[in-house]
């Protein structure tokens, strides 16, 4: 992700408004930060994979300048990769993704009432919202919600519980977060007593969906894994069958050149191909079984 759009020096309602008029464009699927600078101003920073183009900007001056009043000049930098890498290793910043804030604990107050915040402390496990993958599936959760209430999910992969904390903060609803790794477990049920969301979330260390659990809790209105193409084409049919007629699966951690396989899968298994989207180069699917004539 080597290339930032900046604009600095914004009030902090302003700054809001802007993100959230950005995220209602074509540019709506690229990550962005809202950060407080040391003078108490705000900036949005746009992070994208490729130099912004023209009409990119023109867009973002559009956008900002409906809010502001006036159109701003956006500032384009190039950003190191291995800046970014860093970074996001470090977790320093928080990710805003759609209507989430994820964050850690040094940067609760950058929570806004209109945010749904996610604090998650990764420790030993994945998940701190700066992955494309993870992000993507925030992103997805974050639209199916626009237009669907879900009831009964499963985050297949829970990782440090991301995924099943921010659709337990949408829906309220029950979330059975599933890993393969113990110390995953332990951490997501950490952070969903973190986020209060631990009377809405069950924990099973379960292998694919395999785990009597997982069959005896379905069927799902929302199946999300994040794991790796390979697995997700192997569980293809099973998870199919544990979609409830209408249900959304969200799945990511699958490259680009991988996503027509994966797709390909799961078409076999009856589901249908809503969105395929891309995020500093991993792809996320969301397909929708079909509901019931
Ligand atoms: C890429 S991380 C995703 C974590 C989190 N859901 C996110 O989106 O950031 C994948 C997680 O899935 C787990 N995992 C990998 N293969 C799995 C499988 N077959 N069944 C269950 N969990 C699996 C890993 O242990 C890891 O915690």
């Amino acid at each position: 992700m080597p290339y930032t759009v900046t604009l600095p020096r914004l009030g902090e309602a302003d700054a809001q408004r802007i993100a959230d008029a950005i995220g209602e464009t074509a540019l709506g699927d690229a990550a962005l930060d809202a950060a407080e600078a040391a003078d108490g101003s705000w900036e949005l920073t746009l992070y994208l994979e490729s130099p912004p183009r023209p009409e990119d900007l023109l867009l973002l001056q559009r956008t900002s300048g409906a809010v502001l009043g006036a159109a701003p000049t956006w500032q384009t930098h190039d950003l190191p990769e291995t800046n970014w890498v860093a970074k996001s290793l470090a977790g320093l910043g928080p990710v805003r993704v759609g209507r989430f804030l994820v964050h850690g604990s040094h940067s609760r107050d950058r929570l806004t009432p209109n945010l749904i915040g996610l604090e998650i402390e990764a420790g030993e496990a994945f998940g701190t919202g700066h992955h494309g993958s993870t992000a993507g599936c925030l992103e997805a959760i974050a639209r199916i919600a626009r237009t669907h209430l879900v009831g009964n999910a499963l985050d297949l992969g829970t990782g440090t519980g991301v995924l099943a904390i921010a659709i337990a903060r949408t829906w309220r609803t029950p979330v059975l977060a599933t890993d393969i790794d113990p110390i995953a477990i332990e951490v997501a049920r950490q952070n969903a007593a973190l986020n209060g969301t631990l009377r809405h979330l069950d924990f099973a260390v379960a292998a694919g969906l395999s785990h009597p659990v997982i069959a005896g809790r379905g069927p799902y209105g929302l199946i999300v894994a994040n794991i790796l193409a390979r697995p997700l084409a192997q569980l293809a049919p099973a998870l199919a069958r544990e979609l409830a007629p209408g249900g959304f699966a969200v799945l990511s951690g699958i490259l680009p050149e991988q996503a027509s396989q994966v797709v390909a899968a799961y078409r076999s298994g009856g589901l249908r191909l809503l969105r395929q989207s891309e995020r500093d180069g991993w792809s996320t699917l969301v397909l929708e079984s079909p509901a019931p004539a």
